[in-house]
């Protein structure tokens, strides 16, 4: 029997994963086993990037994550409620749950994993941080041995695309936003974004899994890039620095306190987060005894983020299909190590 998944949105990350899903020749073989059984959306009437069959589309969201049937819920909606409540709801009713959505996982985590670790199910969030660059197993399972000093990262696609273009292209800073937009690397409210929070979900999440613990995002100092002209980026390149927004992590030793913030940060050109660019996304990880380790790749986007997204659902029909997570319980982003995260 295939595995169920119920998808709630079918903007630019739940397009993408349909398209993938449906294009599963020459891919990993457990894909054929994924069975697209239900999605959910705002709008019946909108025109489609994908075809799904009418029965498969609901504005009843909650018809998804209460149908029996449905094994794994994609909550690719983003945004704080409804999401958080139908989250809750899906690991309650004992589904297995993927997320893209930062912002609900550093507001909510205890509580959904908690939720999680109380119906003895998974959440997988590969997707919430970098889009399609694999970094938070990795944070989780192959550096969790190692002493973490500091993660900084360029973790907004949307804002190191504008300043990217707006250094190589003397570009105004609306009209690349607006490109941002278009291209799907935005979010829905691209506040989010220019104004840092964004970035600050995601360093908050990285920040949980490198040291342990949960980070108040009310502790996590957020200056975003609006105020970052043309004439600051051509100064900066004058004295040999580029101009980023960088999210930091730090703690200078394992008793000191951790500092966590977003802010548009002078970084000199030979630095490896200086060459950067675009919509991509880096994450630099300082550790003892491993050194420095980057994760490197396209940050936002419909495929990047569909491939993080999928990845994710792959290893939840492992776990359905051989009960993996019982022999190697770090493979998947489940209940008991990302006790990290909870209080
Ligand atoms: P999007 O393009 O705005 O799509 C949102 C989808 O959810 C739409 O299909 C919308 O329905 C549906 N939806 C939203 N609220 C709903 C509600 N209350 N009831 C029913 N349906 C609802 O968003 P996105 O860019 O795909 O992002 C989705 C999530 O992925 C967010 O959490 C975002 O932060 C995260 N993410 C995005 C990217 C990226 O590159 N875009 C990368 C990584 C993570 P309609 O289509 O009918 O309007
Ligand atoms: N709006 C986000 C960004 C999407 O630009 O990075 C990826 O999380």
């Amino acid at each position: 029997m295939g595995v169920k998944l119920g998808i709630l949105g079918l903007g630019t990350v739940g397009t993408g994963t349909v398209q993938l899903l449906q294009d599963s020749a020459g891919r990993h073989p457990l894909l054929q086993e994924i069975e697209i059984y239900r999605v959910g959306v705002r709008s019946l009437d909108k025109p489609r990037a994908v075809e799904l069959s009418t029965e498969m589309l609901t504005t009843d969201l909650d018809s998804i994550v209460n149908d029996p049937a449905v094994d794994i819920v994609v909550e690719v909606m983003g945004g704080l409620e409804p999401a958080r409540s139908l989250i809750l709801k899906a690991l309650s009713n004992g589904k297995h749950v993927v997320t893209a959505n930062k912002a609900a996982i550093a507001r909510f985590g205890a509580e959904i994993f908690t939720t999680a670790n109380q119906a003895g199910v998974y959440v997988m969030l590969e997707a919430a941080v970098g889009g399609g660059i694999p970094v938070i197993q990795p944070l989780k399972q192959s550096l969790s041995v190692n002493r973490i000093h500091t993660v900084t990262g360029i973790v907004n696609g949307t804002t190191n695309y504008i300043l990217t273009r707006m250094q190589t292209e003397g570009s105004n800073f609306n009209d690349v936003l607006a490109d941002a937009q278009r291209l799907g690397y935005a979010e829905a409210d691209p506040t989010a974004d220019v104004d840092g929070l964004d970035a600050g979900d995601k360093i908050a999440i990285l920040a949980s899994l490198g040291f342990g613990g949960r980070i108040n995002l009310e502790d996590v100092y957020t200056e975003g890039i609006r105020q970052v002209s043309k004439t600051d980026i051509a100064y900066a390149e004058k004295l040999g620095f580029v101009i980023k927004l960088l999210a930091i992590a730090k703690r200078d030793t394992p008793s000191s306190p951790l500092s966590v913030r977003v802010h548009p940060t002078l970084v000199p050109q030979a630095h490896p987060l200086a060459s950067i660019n675009g919509v991509y996304n880096a994450i630099l990880v300082e550790g003892e005894p491993i050194g420095q380790v980057m994760f490197f790749g396209p940050g936002a986007g419909a495929g990047a983020t569909a491939s993080a997204v999928t990845s994710d659902i792959l290893n939840l029909v492992a776990v359905l299909k051989t009960n993996t997570a019982v022999a190697n319980p770090l493979l998947t982003c489940g209940h008991q190590e990302y006790c990290q995260i909870a209080p």
